[in-house]
């Protein structure tokens, strides 16, 4: 079922800044930052030949980002995200196997337009762990 590594998501105070760190200093490409109101989070990807970089900013009062950047005053990894062929396929099985879905439990429209669901991290390794349709 796990396929891709789609991109590590990477939590920041200030996007300017972060971009400074991966166009600057390690000279990376960015896209455009895109608010995602749905996900209380502003996203720049940083392509990379093998996979990409997601940079998340908190967007509104009630990011869901926030309480994590309080606790890593820093910034910090975030999440990783898995591609999978079919997302309903993948929730279904992980259920049966006893993982939480974060949320509803229904994929939302993700970064990229396609649909995603997050993974409980206490039942992945401690990892915030996303899943993207392919
Ligand atoms: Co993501």
């Amino acid at each position: 079922m796990i396929g891709r590594l789609n991109h590590v998501a990477i939590a920041v105070h200030d996007m300017d800044a972060a971009l400074k760190v991966y166009c600057g200093a390690l000279g990376g490409k960015a896209s455009d930052k895109v608010a995602q109101p749905d996900h209380g989070v502003t996203t720049v990807f940083i392509e990379l030949p093998n996979t990409k970089i997601e940079l998340l900013e908190p967007l509104g009062e009630n990011s869901p980002i926030t309480a994590f950047l309080e606790r890593n005053s820093a910034g910090g990894i975030h999440h990783i995200c898995y591609e999978v062929d079919d997302i309903i396929a993948a929730r279904d099985k992980l259920v049966a196997e006893g993982a939480r879905i974060l949320g509803d439990g229904e994929p939302k429209i993700g970064a990229h337009g396609k649909p995603v669901l997050f993974l409980h991290p206490k039942d992945f390794l401690g990892t915030l762990t996303e899943l993207e349709e392919a």
